[in-house]
């Protein structure tokens, strides 16, 4: 049968070009322009890649038009309201969520693999104690490729996931120990009878020997409402299809490079602050604006050509509506308000820049809409995560997605070295 095909005209010759159409399962289809140079001697030009698919995958799928996204065709609402992270990041590397048996190895292996080396002390030791937690984080994984040179036969899908379980289970512990670093107190080794959320808390506040903080009423316990929040974060944060750092990734491993060097790259690529790095710029941009009467000068300068102040955690490229997991994240910030004693006067500002933003016509006309970093920050600060820890949050969480894109993409027949061409205006 053949395809129906997509014509391109040239008008200066007349010259028709014909392209394949290929349906999606979902959302829109592609048009296969990957002989476009071959037939026209032409280039395609898209500047950010914002008309571009890179690749074919099984993986995650977002509707920006909605303002959907699905895991393996799993709904984010139910899998953050209903299942732990760790299900999450089951059903992201196997395509299927996890058995009780399958859940329990899983969560067993991950907490055996939740050391790293000695010598990866004194890696993070060589860092100044201002170092930003994201420069350690990436500069540790980075090493960790130094470490691990087997599990890396792509052909061997036990060998991979091998690979795979090993880096998720080993980025908390480095987040950690780099934010022990930043404050000059001893590390926490991570404690094989806590579950993976929990134990990432208790590496991050736990007193030398182990113990948690004394108060008045005895030890101060982790509270479980601080583990559900947080494990809820990891998962609203575990994959996205192909944003930035996920393309970074899958460039990375496109030139035959060490899985462990992808996934650095990727946490480089995520400090940004129009990227992961938003989450900690909301924060700082709520307590810049100090009060509710503030509000309506930002969102002036936000709308002002002149003016490069954007408005942190609003806007996203894909979603043209609002981003589920940020729906997800306010509903979290009305349930944790009482409990967590979440600061209502950030929560206020919030909710102000919302209000008048949804009602404004510079952002109604661009579709600019609250994104996953507009509500996570004042959830981390009730959780008593510091701000540069925000971004590093987001890597724990999207780790699992990076991996498996990764794997993908080394799986995926089709996937070449990635290597695009340009439109030369030099001399
Ligand atoms: C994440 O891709 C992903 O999936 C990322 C992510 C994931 O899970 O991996 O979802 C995580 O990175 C979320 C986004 C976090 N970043 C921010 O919150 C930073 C603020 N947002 C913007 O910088 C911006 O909205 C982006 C970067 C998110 C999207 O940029 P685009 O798609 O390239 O859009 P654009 O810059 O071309 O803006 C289109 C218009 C412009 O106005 P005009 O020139 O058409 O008049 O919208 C305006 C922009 O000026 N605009 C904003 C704005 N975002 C876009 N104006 C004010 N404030 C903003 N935040």
């Amino acid at each position: 049968m053949n395809k129906d095909t997509f014509t391109f005209t040239n008008n200066r010759t007349g010259e028709k070009y014909e392209f394949d159409i290929i349906d999606a399962t979902r959302g829109p289809s592609v048009v296969d322009i990957s002989s476009f140079y071959k037939q026209t001697g032409m280039f395609t030009f898209d500047v950010g890649y914002t008309s571009t698919a890179s690749c074919t995958s099984y993986i995650t799928f977002i509707d920006g038009e909605k303002g959907e996204l699905r895991y393996r065709g799993h709904e984010i609402e139910d899998l953050a309201e209903n299942h732990s992270y760790l299900e999450t990041c089951y059903l992201l590397l196997n395509g299927k969520l996890p058995t009780e048996e399958e859940l329990l190895d899983f969560d067993l292996e991950l907490r055996n693999r939740s050391f790293i080396d000695e010598n990866l002390r004194h890696l993070i030791a060589a860092f100044p104690d201002s170092a930003h937690p994201m420069s350690i984080l990436s500069s540790g994984v980075s090493a960790l490729s130094s470490f691990y040179y087997e599990h890396l036969n792509i052909d061997d899908e036990a060998e991979y996931q091998e690979m795979a379980r090993r880096i998720i289970a080993k980025i908390p512990t480095l987040a950690a120990f780099a934010y022990r670093k930043s404050l000059g107190i001893p590390f926490i080794y991570p404690d094989v009878d806590k579950s993976f959320t929990e134990n990432f808390l208790y590496m991050l506040r736990a007193y030398p020997g182990g113990k948690l903080k004394r108060t008045s009423e005895g030890r101060e316990e982790i509270k479980k409402i601080e583990v559900e929040a947080l494990d809820a974060i990891f998962t609203l944060h575990a994959d996205h299809e192909q944003n930035a750092s996920t393309t970074t990734v899958r460039n990375v491993a496109s030139t035959g490079a060490h899985p462990y060097v992808a996934i650095s790259a990727g946490i480089s690529a995520l400090w940004g602050r129009a990227h992961g790095g938003a989450n900690e710029s909301v924060i700082a941009q709520l307590e810049m604006i100090g009060e509710v009467e503030n509000v309506d000068a930002y969102i002036a300068r936000a709308k002002d050509h002149d003016d490069d102040f954007r408005l942190m955690g609003f806007g996203h490229r894909v979603y043209k509506n609002f981003d589920p997991r940020a729906r997800e994240l306010k509903k979290l910030q009305d349930q944790l308000k009482d409990e967590l004693n979440l600061d209502s006067k950030l929560m206020d500002i919030a909710h102000k820049i919302e209000e008048i933003a949804l009602n404004d016509e510079y952002f109604i006309e661009r579709k600019l809409y609250p994104n996953i970093d507009f509500y996570s920050g004042v959830i981390l600060t009730a959780l008593k995560l510091e701000r540069p820890m925000f971004t590093p949050i987001f890597v724990i969480g999207r780790t699992v997605g990076w991996i498996t894109q990764l794997m993908e993409f080394k799986t995926d027949p089709a996937s070449k070295i990635a290597r695009p061409r340009q439109l030369y205006l030099g001399k």
